[in-house]
Order: C-alpha cells, then sequence, then structure tokens
C-alpha cells in the first residue's frame, strides 16, 4: 500500500489521496477556564459540540481511524461520539472510531502515547484538538501532503500577541524545535510564528519518539512538541506550514473565546450566504445553527435558499430551513427545520420551529408579527397567520386566514376558512389529542372554542363566543351561547345612607 500522500493539483484545489491515515483527537482536558459541569468540549459552537466540529472535519479526509484521546468528561464525550459517528457514512465502511482514556492528563505527549497501541506501525497520524473547532479539510489535506508520509509536518501561524503559545525556532528557514511559551527564554518569546496544535507524522517516527518524551521542564509535562527536537536530532526533515486563517486554528478556553470564535464563524456563513445572493441586512447580526437534534447527532444547521431571499437582522436559523424564490424573513425570527415556499412572507418576531416533523409555509403565504408555527403546521398557498396565532400540527389549506390571537393545533382548516381573532381549538380532553375539522369556506366567529372531535361542515358559520361541541352541518349558522336579553329601565343598587 502506498504510504501517506498523493497529491494531484487540480486548479487552485488540491485533491489529494491519502492511504493509512490515522487521526488522533486530544479531548483529554478539562477546560478549567469555561467553568462549566460541561466537559469543554461539549460546548456548542453554531449549535454543534467542538468536539463535534473537529470529528465532521475529520471524517471528511476518509482516515483509516479515528482515535479520540478522553479524560475528563470521558462517559460523556464517548457517548456523544458514538452518536455523531452512527450518523456518518464514512464510519464503518471507511474508518474506524477508538476511545483510548488518559488519566490523569499529564500533558499533549501522554495524550498521544495512550493513543499508540490503536496506531499502526506505518502510515501517517494527525494530531488535532478537540477544542479548536474550526480547521477546515484542505488546511489538513495540505499538511497531510507536507508530511508526504515521511516528514514531520506542523501547522503554524502568526500571531500578533503568541503569549501562551509554543514558538516556531527557526535556525534560518530550518525549523530546530517548538519550545513552550513557559520554557521560553526572553528572546524566544520575541518570535511570533506559533505551533497551532496540528501535525501530520510519520508513524513510524512517532513511536519512538514519543517513547523519548521527558518532561523535564517548566509545566513538568509530556510535551508532544519535544518531538520536533527528536526530528531533528534524527534527521528526519521538519516543515512548517504556515496558515493566516487565525480562525481554522483558534481554540476555545473561555467563554469569552467561545463567543469569539462563534461571531466570526456566523459572519463567514453569513457571507457565503451572500455571495450566492442572499440578501442580509446585517451579516454581524445573524446566526445558523444546529438544532437541538443536530447537537444530539453531529448534524450541522443547513440554510438553502433560492433567489431573491431577504433576510432582516437579529434572525436565527436551525437545523434544515429552505427558503423559496423572492421570501422575506422579518427581523428577529427564529425559523427550525421549516420550509417557506416562494414568495412567503415572515414579519418581524416570529417563531417557527418544526421539530421533527417539519413546518411548511406555502407559496405567498403570510405569516406574523408575532406567529408561532410549531411542529406539523402545513399552511398553503396565500395562507394568512396574524399576530399571537400558535398552530401546530395542523393543515391550512389555500386562502385560509387565522390573523389574530388564535390557538390552532391538530386541525385541518379547508379553503378560503376565515378564523376570527381569539378562536381556540380545544384538542385535549386531559387523556387525549383530538381532531377538529373545518371545512372550506367556514366563517368561524371571534373568541369561539371548537371543542375536538369536531367537525363545522363546509360553508357553515358559527357565531362569536361559540363554544361548539356537536359538529354543525354545512353551510348553517351555528350559535352556542346564551340569548342576549334587555330589561328595559333595569335600575342599578344606590349605595345605602
Ligand atoms: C499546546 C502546544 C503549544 C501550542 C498550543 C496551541 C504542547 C505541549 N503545546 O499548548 O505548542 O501552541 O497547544 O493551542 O502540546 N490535552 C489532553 N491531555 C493532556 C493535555 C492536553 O488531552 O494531558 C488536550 C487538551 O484537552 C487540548 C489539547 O490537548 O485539547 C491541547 O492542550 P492544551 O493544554 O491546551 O495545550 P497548550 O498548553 O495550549
Ligand atoms: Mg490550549
Amino acid at each position: 500500500m502506498v504510504q501517506g500522500v498523493q497529491v494531484i493539483k487540480d486548479g487552485s484545489e488540491t485533491a489529494a489521496s491519502y492511504a493509512n491515515v490515522s487521526v488522533v483527537i486530544m479531548a483529554a482536558g478539562k477546560g478549567t477556564r469555561m467553568k462549566s459541569a460541561l466537559p469543554k468540549v461539549l460546548h456548542r459552537l453554531a449549535g454543534r459540540a467542538l468536539l463535534g466540529h473537529v470529528v465532521g472535519t475529520a471524517a471528511q479526509l476518509e482516515p483509516d481511524r479515528l482515535v479520540v484521546v478522553t479524560g475528563h468528561g470521558a462517559m460523556e464525550i464517548e457517548a456523544a461520539l458514538a452518536r455523531w459517528i452512527s450518523t456518518i457514512a464514512t464510519f464503518d465502511s471507511k474508518t474506524s472510531l477508538q476511545c483510548v482514556r488518559q488519566e490523569p492528563q499529564l500533558g499533549t505527549g501522554h495524550a498521544v502515547q495512550q493513543a499508540v497501541p490503536a496506531l499502526p506501525d506505518d502510515g501517517v497520524t494527525l494530531i488535532l484538538n478537540g477544542d479548536v473547532p474550526l480547521i477546515a479539510t484542505p488546511t489538513l489535506q495540505t499538511l497531510l501532503a507536507a508530511c508526504g508520509g515521511t516528514q514531520l509536518a506542523l501547522l503554524t501561524v502568526t500571531m500578533a500577541d503568541p503569549t501562551g503559545y509554543g514558538r516556531i525556532v527557526r535556525n534560518g528557514e530550518a525549523v530546530q524545535a517548538i519550545v513552550e511559551h513557559k520554557d521560553a527564554t526572553a528572546q524566544q518569546r520575541e518570535i511570533r510564528e506559533i505551533y497551532t496544535g496540528v501535525m501530520a507524522v510519520p508513524n513510524a517516527q512517532l513511536k519512538p519518539w514519543l517513547a523519548r518524551l521527558r518532561n523535564d521542564n517548566a509545566q513538568k509535562e509530556f510535551y508532544l512538541t519535544d518531538i520536533v527536537k527528536f526530528a531533528v536530532a534524527d534527521g528526519v526533515a521538519v516543515v512548517a506550514t504556515q496558515t493566516t486563517d487565525t480562525v481554522q486554528v483558534d481554540g476555545v478556553n473561555s467563554p469569552v473565546q467561545l463567543a469569539q470564535l462563534e461571531r466570526a464563524h456566523q459572519l463567514r456563513q453569513a457571507h457565503a450566504l451572500m455571495e450566492q445572493g442572499v440578501r442580509l441586512a446585517d451579516p454581524a447580526r445573524f446566526d445558523l445553527r444546529a438544532d437541538a437534534r443536530g447537537y444530539a447527532s453531529g448534524q450541522p444547521g443547513r440554510l438553502v435558499c433560492a433567489q431573491d431571499v431577504e433576510i432582516d437582522l437579529g434572525c436565527i436559523f436551525e437545523g434544515q430551513v429552505s427558503l423559496g424564490e423572492g421570501v422575506r424573513i422579518g427581523a428577529h425570527c427564529v425559523v427550525a427545520n421549516a420550509q417557506i415556499e416562494a414568495g412567503a412572507v415572515i414579519h418581524p418576531y416570529s417563531h417557527i420551529d418544526g421539530e421533527a416533523l417539519g413546518v411548511v409555509v406555502g407559496p405567498g403565504a403570510i405569516v406574523g408579527p408575532f406567529a408561532r408555527l410549531r411542529p406539523g403546521a402545513q399552511l398553503g398557498a396565500d395562507v394568512h397567520i396574524g399576530n399571537f396565532v400558535e398552530v401546530k400540527n395542523s393543515t391550512l389549506a389555500p386562502g385560509a386566514k387565522a390573523n389574530h390571537l388564535t390557538y390552532l393545533g391538530d386541525a385541518t382548516v379547508g379553503e378560503r376558512v376565515n378564523i376570527g381573532a381569539g378562536t381556540i381549538t380545544a384538542n385535549y380532553d386531559g387523556a387525549n389529542k383530538h381532531r377538529t375539522v373545518i371545512e372550506a369556506d367556514v366563517h368561524i366567529g371571534s373568541n369561539s372554542v371548537l371543542v375536538a372531535p369536531v367537525t363545522i361542515g363546509a360553508g357553515g358559520t358559527v357565531g362569536a363566543s361559540s363554544a361548539v361541541t356537536k359538529s354543525t352541518p354545512p353551510g348553517a349558522l351555528t350559535v352556542v351561547r346564551g340569548k342576549q336579553v334587555s330589561i328595559e329601565g333595569w335600575k342599578r343598587p344606590v349605595k345605602k345612607a
């Protein structure tokens, strides 16, 4: 089998094929600065766990094996990993997953030592950090190409403030060592080229180098970065691949860093959409995230937009959302797992969440402001849903309208039905849910309660404030309320002296 990498130049892209690649992700650290009970690598960026991003990126390389080093929160992390990889087709068929425990955590070199039994004696190992979520596949492909199966390839970046990082010490061009900040001399601390925490190493060298690590340093840790010195001593070429994209190599150690990286990532997603023609009122106030199910499965959020979509500021999209041609989303809407068809308008402050069932907003429909569409809401063409209207598991046929203060749950609403303000479908009897059927061309008067199961016959009218408990015939006016009585000459009581 060919070891390492074959690189084929393909325009600006680098297409590469690899053989016998292992990926080790270090995820044993505590993440003390997060000040959280949740293990750091399970914190969310764009709705996905930090480690979920890294696993997804690693999977795109289709390595032979993925080894995740766990320690703090190992049980929780391993359970999450099992869920994520079950949704990635290449796992099992191309890539095997193994978790190894590192307890206690004695440094990055010690972390990779734990992975050694899971690694073959040949091929290449790519080492990644579980808390560096936005590393991108092409960067890793470039690094593997630089390694070429025989060299030690380091991903480096030049930072304005390199404090805390391992410095790349060069002699002329040649890399001599990585010196950790705490071990660096004042002169070495001036170096602004730092090690990002990502490297590609031939296994034939990695294993003996790891065995030689010592912890005689400022932190009394086994530094993975010490293998650079061994490479130089052994005459193995060390190549530093520089990236200028700091977002890809930024780690998350604190809530502030997490928020900063989230904004950087969201801005990139916003720009990608604008490049497709989507008009965002403010790319800095746009979010696209995985939903809760995406968090569990490791899948990212996806927003697919047709031509001439406009999104006002402060909108959040979650899970899988599609917006048809000419759709307009007003300010401060949350839209999750929904299909909004061509020409529909969602006015400000609407909350749409399809969860597993999805929501469909038909062509030309108008929703909001302040509307709530819940799982299974299916609005046909030109439906109007107005302010403070909640729709759940209900189908509204074309032209139906519920413009104010209404709850439609488990309802089937016919074409051109008009539902008056304050109408409630009472779908729950305390034990079971029942359906309300409102046939075509019905008018429901304001403040009515339709107690399910019940059918309002086609073309019928329900008088305002009716509590309807029995099905009504087509075309009829149904009124269920006390008769209006006026008593002439009635005198109000007067206060006794
Ligand atoms: C490491 C590098 C440093 C580099 C920096 C980039 C070493 C010795 N130093 O430093 O050169 O500039 O990353 O961010 O490698 N981890 C374990 N087990 C451990 C220790 C760490 O799994 O025993 C994991 C952490 O969870 C984390 C990663 O390894 O995901 C990096 O560890 P961290 O402590 O952040 O290393 P740095 O000191 O930042
Ligand atoms: Mg770190």
